[in-house]
């Protein structure tokens, strides 16, 4: 076997998709790769109470410290580095990296976002607000999308989705639970697990899973 890859999971908030995660590969379920350190752009995410509960590295790279998104790029880069990162995870990690971190790793960064792509993204779109707008449009059905980070805000090529019902009475935060629990959980390990064993092709901006 060879050496499992490092996973570097970037963050911002509560972390139950960095749970997910760490309960995956307690599962043995991420393949060949391996939770390596946790990096968070606010220092009270309580991802990193979650990280360190489970003896993983922590990090913190504060983005309000930063005027620059430029220059947060460039030591975000520095860190990513430092970890020998093979792949990292945008876990509700809620800031808009510039171009020099994907350039720096095409297709090895993934990002789990809280509706069906193309649907509610882009910029402006993360957490709450996503199935806002959602309810707002009255959608039936919406779900999660993992799909490769890219220089174009949550447009890079879509690895996996998953829909979910959207109900009458539903409000921001039991959609946005519900989505959680029936997809963003469920298809983010999945998708770590497919990219650490190279299971995923990319051509012409469409993922294939081998
Ligand atoms: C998740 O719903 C994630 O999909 C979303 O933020 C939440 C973070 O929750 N991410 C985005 O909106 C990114 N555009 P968590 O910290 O409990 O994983």
């Amino acid at each position: 076997m060879n050496k499992k890859k490092n996973i570097v999971v970037l963050t911002s908030g509560g972390g139950t998709n960095l749970q997910a995660l760490i309960d995956a590969e307690k599962r043995n379920e991420l393949g060949n790769g391996k939770i390596t350190c946790v990096i968070a752009s606010k220092e009270d995410a309580y991802a990193l109470v979650r990280a360190q509960n489970n003896n993983i590295k922590t990090r913190t790279l504060i983005r309000k410290d930063y005027n620059d998104v430029n220059q947060y790029t460039e030591d975000m880069l520095k860190l990513l580095l430092e970890e020998k990162a093979d792949v990292i995870v945008y876990a509700g990690f809620m800031t808009i990296l510039g171009d020099a971190v994907c350039d720096a790793f095409p297709n090895k960064m993934v990002n789990v976002h809280p509706a069906l792509i193309p649907s509610f993204c882009g910029k402006g779109y993360y957490g709450l607000k996503v199935h806002e707008e959602a309810l707002k449009k009255g959608v039936k059905v919406s779900g999660a999308t993992v799909h490769f980070v890219t220089n174009e805000c949550d447009g890079g090529p879509i690895i996996l989705q998953k829909a979910v019902e959207v109900k009458d009475e539903d409000t921001p935060e039991t959609l946005q639970r519900r989505i959680m629990e029936q997809a963003e959980w469920k298809i983010l390990p999945k998708a770590v697990q497919l990219l650490c064993d190279d299971k995923i092709l990319v051509k012409n901006g469409i993922t294939y899973i081998l």
